[in-house]
């Protein structure tokens, strides 16, 4: 199963949970890769100790601009494999926008030769509605869409809605949106707000477990650590464990 975490807002979690679900299946025996396509390349440099030391020729720029096999490297989570991300990614869109030939399947066609290696792909999109996120979303089976409390971050479902419908009708009728997944929640009014529309407005993709507003995940991040091995008792831990369970009864 391949599967885009993204969200057209910034900062809402998107990275947080694209590592914590794959180091968390991971752990649990499941063989995983992460692919990194946000040139900020978070997820990469929490996995991969050595990412400083990482050439742009390995990483999934070469995918995207060079058309080469997916570069994978092993990451310190046992299970788990990652395609890392770099910084020149972000001048892709323009190259993207002016290639005429299949843009939106580059990390689809070299994703296909070798998913079959894997129980669960995950792709840690950027926060932009860029040729990059319609790459990851012609080479998914699912989108999980991260919200966190906010209007301007409720407002921003309504633009990723739309471009799931674009990329179903354009390039990808299999896409189907796995759920809304509302981060950082805690006791302040506005989240309880936010999370009132988001339930009375998408009902009916509104996951169950919500993911609480928690320091443990930005200490685990700072220690270059998935939250599970860093504090597997924090409540942040405990919430990505319950939505490992509701997703994918693992
Ligand atoms: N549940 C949480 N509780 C507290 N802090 C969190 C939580 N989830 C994420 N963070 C922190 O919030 C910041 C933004 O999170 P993250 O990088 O996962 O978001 P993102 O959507 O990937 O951002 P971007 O759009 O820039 O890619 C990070 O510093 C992260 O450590
Ligand atoms: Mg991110």
């Amino acid at each position: 199963m391949v599967i885009s975490i993204a969200s057209q807002k910034g900062g809402t979690g998107k990275t947080t949970t694209s590592i914590s679900l794959s180091a968390g299946i991971a752990r649990k025996g499941k063989k995983t890769l992460l692919i990194d396509i946000d040139s900020q390349a978070n997820a990469s440099k929490v996995l991969l100790p050595n990412y400083p030391r990482i050439a742009v020729g390995a990483t999934i720029h070469a995918t995207i601009l060079k058309r080469e096999p997916l570069p994978i490297h092993k990451t310190s989570v046992p299970n788990l494999e990652i395609v890392p991300s770099h910084i020149l990614l972000s001048n892709t869109d323009i190259e993207l926008t002016t290639a005429i030939d299949h843009r939106e399947a580059r990390l689809k066609s070299e994703l296909d030769r070798i998913k079959g290696q894997y129980e669960y792909v995950f792709i840690d999109c950027p926060p932009t509605l860029s040729w990059l996120t319609i790459n990851a979303f012609t080479a998914s089976d699912k989108a999980l869409i991260v919200v966190s409390p906010g209007y301007f971050e409720l407002d921003s479902i309504v633009q990723i809605s739309k471009t799931v419908k674009e990329v179903q009708e354009y390039f990808n009728p299999h896409l189907q949106i796995l759920g809304f997944l509302f981060t950082m929640s805690d006791a302040t009014l506005n989240t309880s707000t936010s999370l009132q529309v988001l339930r009375q407005t998408y009902t009916e993709h509104v996951l169950k477990t919500v993911i609480p507003r928690n320091t443990d995940i930005r200490d685990a991040h700072m220690n270059k650590q998935d939250v599970f091995a860093f504090s597997p008792k924090a409540k942040s831990a405990l919430a990505y464990q319950k939505l490992i369970t509701e997703l994918f009864e693992l």
